[in-house]
């Protein structure tokens, strides 16, 4: 296999292994309503892509699509959709079995009403940004707590000050520090390797089980969060928007939190309680935060958010890098296969529990 050990040019296989892909446990061919497909609609990021799906999906009608006015078009007697979910398309589907999304998050695909009632397949996009929203994680985490957004204030107005005074929790040196990732799933694995490569603690919880690597000391249901808040140093929100995680940092999760913590979100912004996260900034109830995502989006211009101090904002491209793409298309084009093949599903959801 050619390539670096995070590059472009692995295999199928090696991606699964490396991302922790999770197969379904049913194979599509025994999943009710499936048959083997004829035409399947897709949205290309590239026009080279459609000859390497077409490699994997032998006999079948495939219709390259880049808008979702063109995907609507095309929805009659299609099997599967590729990199769009909506009301419209899901109405205007006369045989629609399996629906691929190209994002981790599917809180608005699972909350239309025809998902609910539908009986389809959903497949996403989990665990493939991982490495970049890490990346960004961490680096949010580092700026703030070496100072690096008071600096920067600084420079811009080109002020050489060396004494910035000692707000909390700045200049916190993170080894035996420890971090509190909210969700450990694609993202929140990939967050706490580097967060223990750091030297740090890292604790978690999860939605439905305990299972974590080694190098998570402590992995909690939902119902331990505000257990673990105290604990933390730095909290990470990787956790998908469902009805139990809407609104979960909130007053009194970040009255829980230390004075010195900083909290960093990577996942949805509906999951904080945006009024809240500001009254905590400003009362010095937490230290700081890193904020790829917020609610609302986008952030209006004269929102709080925008001016409070200590916090850094990405408007929700933590997930962009520059193998993203080439990984949600090998994935993609694997799935495809597997479903023409009837082989097990990688990245099922579960459309009850929302991800
Ligand atoms: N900022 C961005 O650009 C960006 C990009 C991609 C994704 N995201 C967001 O990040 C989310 C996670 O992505 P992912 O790839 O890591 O998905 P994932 O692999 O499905 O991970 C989700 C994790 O959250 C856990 N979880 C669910 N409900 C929970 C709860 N109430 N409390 C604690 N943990 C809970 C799940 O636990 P179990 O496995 O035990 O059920 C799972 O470990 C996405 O849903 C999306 O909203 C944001």
């Amino acid at each position: 296999m050619p390539g670096a050990a995070d590059g472009p040019d692995e295999s199928p296989q090696a991606l699964i292994e490396r991302l922790d892909l999770r197969p379904s446990a049913l194979p599509a061919s025994e999943m009710k309503g499936w048959e083997p497909p004829t035409k399947v609609v897709a949205r290309l990021l590239s026009p080279e892509q459609a000859a390497q799906l077409a490699e994997v999906a032998p006999g079948v009608e495939l219709v390259v699509v880049t808008s979702e006015a063109e995907a609507l078009a095309a929805m009659p007697g299609a099997d599967a959709l590729l990199g769009f979910c909506s009301d419209e398309l899901l109405a205007a589907a006369d045989s629609l079995h399996w629906i691929q999304v190209y994002s981790a998050g599917v809180e608005r695909c699972v909350a239309l009403e025809a998902m609910q009632n539908g009986g389809f397949l959903l497949t996403n996009a989990q665990h493939i940004g991982s490495p970049a929203l890490a990346e960004t994680s961490i680096a949010l985490m580092m700026a703030l707590v070496r100072g690096l957004d008071l600096y920067y204030r600084n420079q811009l107005k080109e002020e050489w000050v060396r004494d910035i005074g000692s707000p909390a929790g700045t200049f916190m040196e993170l080894g035996g520090r420890t971090m509190l990732v909210v969700g450990l799933g694609g993202i929140g694995t990939e967050v706490a390797r580097r967060a223990h490569g750091l030297g740090m603690r890292v604790i978690a919880t999860r939605g439905s089980r305990r299972e974590g690597p080694d190098y998570v000391d402590y992995v909690g249901l939902p119902h331990e969060l505000h257990d673990l808040a105290p604990q933390a140093d730095v909290v990470v929100n990787a956790v998908p928007l469902t009805d139990e995680t809407r609104g979960i940092f909130d007053k009194a999760f970040f009255d829980l939190m230390k004075p010195t913590a900083f909290f960093i979100s990577v996942g949805r912004g509906a999951s904080t309680v945006t009024d809240d996260l500001v009254a905590a900034l400003e009362n010095g109830d937490i230290a700081g935060a890193g904020l790829d995502v917020t609610d609302p989006e986008p952030l209006p211009a004269g929102h709080p958010l925008w001016t409070t101090p200590r916090v850094i904002i990405t408007p929700h491209t933590a997930a962009r890098g520059d193998r993203g793409q080439e990984r949600l298309f090998a994935m993609v084009r694997e799935n495809l296969r597997r479903y023409v093949a009837g082989e097990p599903m990688l990245s099922v959801v579960d459309v009850a529990r929302g991800y």
